[in-house]
């Protein structure tokens, strides 16, 4: 079912140290919708995650831990970062570990050739790094300690303290892109979305980049420059290096033409990462840059930006635990505009998960496949003449697949669930008002209750197939219900708001509640 046209498309791959909290869990499931919606449409899907796993931060922690750094991803990857896939239920197509050979050789290649191209020279330095940022931080990002760190410099972001490094390294020549970057960024104004993101990069390249230190000999954890064996690739080049080596760079000329260029979706923390120096890579190397940055906002709690460290993390599993996946999966994308900060809240969650999955479109569903088995012994009825009003439900059909496709091309989920919104709201509406239960009531009306029957079950059959990629589990047991032989993922979504696709006679099946109700805790 795959059409000519490539959609590859990336998660950041995440240090595994941390426990996966809601904003790992909030990337990954919007990227999941994404490939979902595209494979589901046609396209030659590609969906990659995984975790990076070298540098310092990882080095210390797994001594810390008294395992080697092996061990202690391995550990952590096994018990926490596989687990987190299966608890959102995310479809990626492959994972990838920066410790995996296909990745450290292919890493070794391309820092290679742009050494050989004339990219890379070695000097000194000596500035002040934030280990966990695994960064270097210019004067902006440093601050005065307070606390137990009193007359220290720290980082703005982790608050802690800077390590002076002083050594002989590798250089990348950043510097001479900025030109290039500056071309790139107004000839392909989409490069970098949303706009926020774009003008905040955009000036930042404008005042001046200056060259990258890309390798360290203080530490080992890492993958070895080819032809320095006493320094180790600096951990941001060898991790953005994931989303090429991952399809075959340097080995599979093949696979990696069908799926290159990628669209990247990334926080904003580490917005500049990929949209400055990873194409300035690419661009030394020969290689085409990304066809896109999307840069979503932070979920804050308490008004805080939500991180582990910060101990206002939160598991993907508390809320799934009690409200399934496909609610956790929902409610992020949804409430949150795709590019801004959100905050999250417990009753927030609670809230929306009641009005607008259980009593909005869960009750949709119980209700049109309960009278179809009441009214019309689980048989879907023909629609006799169709009404205005008929007619208008099948206009919202046909608006919300077109308008949630076009929104999904500019990454906007939540504009293309409120599109498809549009469809649940009515249906719920045309039912109220059209009383199939009174219908019932008078064998005159017999034809009419065929025909707001068979056009609240269409609807449902359209919803199903519009919001799979978004709810995978409950859109594939209302498709169970419908009784539609053919698979849902079969379903070409681009399709969906043609009306008439669900057969008359087709037998309907029990649904037990889409979304029970919570205790609340
Ligand atoms: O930065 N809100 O990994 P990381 C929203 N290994 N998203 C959040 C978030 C929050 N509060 N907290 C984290 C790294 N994220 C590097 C990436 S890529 C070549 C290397 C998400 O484990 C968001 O996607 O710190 C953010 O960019 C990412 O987790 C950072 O993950
Ligand atoms: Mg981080």
């Amino acid at each position: 079912m795959t059409s000519g046209r490539s959609f590859y498309i990336t998660t950041p791959i995440y240090y595994p140290s941390d426990v996966p909290h809601i904003g790992h869990g909030y990337t990954t499931v919007a990227v999941d919708a994404l490939a979902r919606w595209h494979r589901q449409a046609g396209d030659d899907t590609w969906m990659l995650t995984g975790t990076d796993e070298h540098g310092q931060k990882m080095m210390r922690a797994a001594a810390a831990n008294g395992a080697t750094p092996q061990e202690w991803v391995d550990r952590l990857v096994s018990e926490s970062w596989f687990p987190l896939l299966e608890t959102l239920d995310v479809a990626n197509d492959d994972f990838i570990r920066t410790t995996q050979p296909r990745h450290e050789e292919r890493v070794k290649e391309f820092v290679q050739a742009i050494y050989d191209r004339g990219y890379i020279y070695a000097g000194e330095f000596e500035a002040l790094y934030c280990v966990g940022c695994e960064e270097f931080k210019t004067e902006s990002e440093i601050v005065d300690g307070e606390g137990p760190f009193e007359g220290l410099k720290v980082c703005v972001i982790h608050s802690k303290p800077l390590e002076l490094l002083q050594e002989k390294n590798y250089f990348f020549k950043l510097s001479e892109f900025q030109d290039r970057l500056l071309e790139l960024y107004a000839e392909q104004p989409d490069f970098i979305r949303p706009d926020s993101a774009r003008n905040e990069v955009v000036s930042f390249v404008k005042s001046g980049l200056k060259d990258l230190s890309i390798s360290r000999s203080t530490f080992d954890w890492g993958i070895t420059v080819p032809w320095d064996e006493s320094h180790v690739i600096y951990v941001w080049v060898d991790a953005l290096l994931n989303y090429a080596t991952a399809i075959g760079y340097g080995t599979d000329p093949e696979q990696f033409a069908r799926h290159w260029p990628a669209y990247h979706v990334v926080g904003k923390d580490i917005l500049r990462f990929h949209a400055v120096i990873w194409p300035a890579m690419l661009m030394a190397a020969g290689v085409d840059v990304p066809k896109g940055v999307f840069a979503h906002g932070w979920l804050l709690v308490g008004g805080e930006k939500m991180s582990k460290s910060k101990l206002t993390g939160i598991a993907p599993n508390e809320i799934t635990d009690v409200f399934g996946s496909d609610a956790y999966r929902y409610y992020f994308l949804s409430a949150i505009a795709f590019g801004q900060d959100g905050s999250f809240s417990w009753e927030d969650l609670s809230a929306r998960y009641q009005a607008e999955l259980a009593n909005g479109f869960g009750n949709l569903a119980s209700r049109t496949v309960a009278m179809i088995g009441r009214y019309f012994e689980g048989i879907v009825p023909p629609p006799g003449e169709y009404t205005e009003r008929d007619v208008r439900v099948q206009k919202i059909t046909a608006d919300a697949a077109t308008t949630a496709d076009a929104a999904i091309e500019r990454f906007r989920i939540d504009e293309a669930i409120d599109a498809v919104w549009k469809l649940v709201d009515d249906l719920n509406q045309y039912i109220t008002e059209n009383e199939p239960w009174a219908l019932a009531k008078d064998d005159a009306q017999r034809v009419r209750l065929g025909t707001v029957l068979y056009t609240a079950a269409e609807g449902l059959r359209a919803l199903a197939v519009l919001l799979s990629p978004v709810m995978p589990v409950a859109t594939q047991k209302l498709w169970e219900a419908l009784g539609v032989p053919a698979r849902l993922v079969d379903q070409p979504i681009r399709r969906a708001g043609e009306w008439g696709q669900l057969a008359p006679g087709t037998s309907v099946n029990g649904l037990a509640p889409l979304f029970p109700r919570v205790e609340q805790a």
